[in-house]
């Protein structure tokens, strides 16, 4: 039996106020009228509790888009569950946040998108940068601990110093750096959204003085531009390993971009419950563990450590999630993402970023 896993993310809706290029949701995105309704999401609940999950993330989309939002929050209060409201910070009243910081939101997650009101409002694609610091004011007053979360990619890598003094400025605990995973919408603007190298080398360094400078006072998570690296990252820290996620028409994925893998079959909460598809289904069996690898990950020391990489980029990369992430320096594969960040770091024209609008 798999352990238990510690929290559920659950992507109540995918409707979004924003419209950011670098959205790792997928291309064809869940209608309002295929989304569960109230009851499914507080039988998921009461069934994530039960497997173990002591952390419920309250996302989407915008979940404050949800009408049945408090009714949620508090159940999984109710269950208790530690609970965080992932927001882009718009429609974040005084009112709203004080009405479900009393029904048990324990934790809000904020996004921004760059320092500055016009660079944030132009990847956002709506004037959001206000809301968004009004938001940062509501949850300090009422005593929630902020984390905020920025996607890094080549038209903000270069404002790094701003995003954290902005951080900072909004008084968040912990800021999370998360370089751009190309799954979804994002990899349709992947040559627009790559950093180059030479960015990397500026900011590296100025996000590890600022943990240095911060610590104590604000936590500062970066995540690495992986393509860019000779190892992969530690995705998931392991399929099925850590997190589920409940996509918002009931689709439980093992891990959010999991639908990329076109060959795998996915299940849903309509049909099972969330302890038969955590430990037996097929979906999270695929790679859990080691078993599953083939060389050079299956004979690498490495493994323990990353992995092998990520799933969603094998098969995105190569046709086959089970093959060692191409990001390696080891893997057979390597030239596919050689030869990407040599023609796409290069393009004679940089295309314009394809905005994400959704309803
Ligand atoms: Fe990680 Fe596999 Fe590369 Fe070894 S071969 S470093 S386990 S991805
Ligand atoms: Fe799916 Fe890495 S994003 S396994």
């Amino acid at each position: 039996m798999a352990d238990a896993p510690f929290g559920l993310l659950a992507e109540l809706t995918h409707r979004c106020p924003l419209q950011c290029g670098y959205c790792s949701n997928p291309l064809e995105l869940v209608r309002r009228d295929a989304e569960l309704a109230t009851e499914d999401w507080r039988r998921v609940f009461d069934q994530a509790r039960s497997l173990g999950c002591l952390q419920i993330h309250l996302s989407g989309g915008e979940p404050l888009l949800r009408p049945d939002l408090p009714e949620l929050v508090a159940h999984a209060n109710s269950l208790g569950c530690y609970v965080n409201l992932v927001t882009s910070g718009v429609g974040l009243s005084r009112d709203r946040l004080r009405s479900l910081a009393s029904l048990g939101v324990d934790h809000v997650q904020l996004s921004l998108q760059d320092a500055t009101r016009e660079g944030n409002d132009r990847i956002a694609g709506i004037k959001a940068f206000d809301r968004k610091v009004e938001a940062a004011a509501h949850v300090l007053d009422e005593g929630l601990p902020l984390t905020v979360n920025t996607v890094l990619h080549r038209q903000n890598l270069d404002n790094i110093a701003g995003i954290i003094t902005m951080a900072e400025r909004m008084g968040a605990e912990r800021l999370e750096l998360a370089n751009t995973q190309y799954y979804g919408w994002a990899l349709r603007n992947r040559a627009v959204l790559l950093p180059t190298r030479e960015q990397l080398a500026v900011a590296d360094p100025i996000v590890a003085a600022a943990q240095e400078r911060l610590r104590g006072r604000m936590e500062i998570v970066y995540v690495i531009a992986d393509y860019h690296e000779a190892h992969p990252k530690p995705c998931m820290y392991g399929w099925g390993a850590r997190q589920l996620t409940v996509a918002p028409n009931g689709d439980v994925l093992p891990c959010p971009a999991a639908t990329v893998i076109s060959s795998l079959e996915i299940e849903n909460v309509r049909d099972s419950s969330l302890h038969d598809i955590w430990h037996h289904s097929p979906s999270f069996n695929a790679f859990r563990g080691f078993e599953w690898m083939k060389d050079p990950c299956r004979s690498c020391p490495r493994k323990e450590v990353d992995f092998g990489g990520c799933r969603c980029q094998a098969f995105q990369l190569t046709g086959d999630a089970a093959t060692t992430d191409p990001v390696c320096s080891l893997s057979p594969d390597r030239s596919t993402v050689d030869l990407i960040l040599e023609t796409e770091m290069k393009p004679a024209e940089v295309p314009a970023m394809a905005m994400r609008k959704m309803q």
